[in-house]
């Protein structure tokens, strides 16, 4: 096997920014790997309407260091109140990519998701008809669902009615985490795709509570057991196009995570290509990175592949910082408990 891989330049299809201080420290740690991502619109306030998607996506631009590319391709928040005609505007301007569901209450800054799904009908009827992906969080939220079952009921409950309902609705599932939803993706050629982060293909739920409790490895949804950790792997490394990457990446400060009740996310930024090299070259497929990172994303999204390339090189083990400075406080950066032998060049 070569010590040097070359790929068309990596998107990530799932990203956290954030705003402000935060935006300006994490943006850079994506933007000098990746040509585009899909950014996340749990802000507080959400980003809900076409107006606050384009004001949020200057202020990216704005947070953007001189001499660096970057593409943030902006969602809009689901709420029971979306107005069809706002979002359909948005999606035909261009400013606007996707749509994201969060079901209310099911993770960080999620208040204004939705309860009730039959008052996003006509929403989701009007997408599948402009041909609007929806990105969606695939878990419920029912206090009587086990944390670790509530994707597996998600898909009977919620996702399958939907996508039964609505014909010709793209909907992606993002961050899998379990051998169920990666099954599910399988078995439904048309109009489905997910996304798989860094750190899922890494950590299972032992990992997170197993000689004491690690909450950097705190996400939702919240690592499985091993069994669904292989499945992701066997997934992300097959080539399959209807899977690709969506790091999740998702900042919060140090004294937000290390808390008697912290917030959910890993922040993989900084290293998720490293990892992901190291991941794939584990499972005999670095040959199919490309795919994963750089091609079957777009290809789902109906945009061209990048043109520019990025090239990993392979030696010495590489590190990275600890964590990253904010002006808000640290933000620890993923540890993906191995060495990592491929660096971007
Ligand atoms: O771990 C997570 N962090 N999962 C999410 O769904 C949201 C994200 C965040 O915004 O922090
Ligand atoms: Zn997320």
């Amino acid at each position: 096997m070569s010590d040097s891989l070359t790929l068309r330049r990596p998107d990530d299809w799932h990203l956290h920014l954030r705003d402000g201080a935060m935006l300006r420290a994490v943006l850079p740690e994506t933007a000098r790997h990746f040509a585009r991502a899909i950014i996340m619109p749990n802000l507080v306030p959400p980003v809900v309407t076409g107006a606050q998607a384009s004001d949020y996506r200057d202020r990216i631009l704005d947070a953007l260091p001189a001499g660096m590319q970057f593409q943030p391709l902006m969602t809009l928040y689901l709420t029971e109140e979306t107005d069809p005609d706002d979002l359909a505007a948005a999606h035909a301007s261009g400013l606007v990519t996707s749509v994201k569901l969060y079901p209310a209450g099911a993770t960080t800054n999620s208040a204004s998701g939705v309860s009730d799904f039959d008052k996003v009908r006509p929403v989701l009827e009007r997408m599948a008809e402009i041909g609007c992906p929806l990105c969606v969080h695939g878990e419920v939220v029912d206090a009587d669902i086990d944390i670790f079952d509530r994707e597996a009921v998600f898909i009977d409950r919620v996702l399958d009615p939907i996508r039964r309902a609505t014909p010709g609705l793209r909907v992606v599932m993002e961050h899998i985490t379990t051998k169920t939803a990666a099954a599910y993706v399988r078995a439904h050629e048309k109009d489905l795709g997910a996304t798989i982060t860094t750190h899922h293909l890494v950590i299972n739920r032992n990992h997170i509570l197993v000689g004491g409790i690690k909450p950097h490895y705190y996400c939702l949804p919240v690592a499985k057991r091993e069994e669904h950790r292989l499945a992701l792997r066997a997934a992300a490394t097959s080539g399959d196009a209807r899977f690709f990457l969506g790091t999740d990446s998702a900042p919060h400060t140090d004294a937000a995570k290390l808390q008697p009740c912290g917030c959910a996310g890993c922040f993989t930024a900084t290293n998720t290509l490293s990892i992901l090299a190291e991941v794939f070259e584990q499972d005999g497929a670095l040959d199919r990175l490309e795919a994963f990172a750089a091609l079957n994303g777009p290809a789902f999204y109906g945009l061209p592949p990048n043109e520019e390339t990025i090239t990993l090189t392979k030696g010495a083990p590489v590190s990275y910082p600890d964590h990253i400075a904010t002006d808000e406080g640290p933000v620890t950066v993923f540890d993906p408990m191995m060495p990592l032998h491929w660096r971007v060049s």
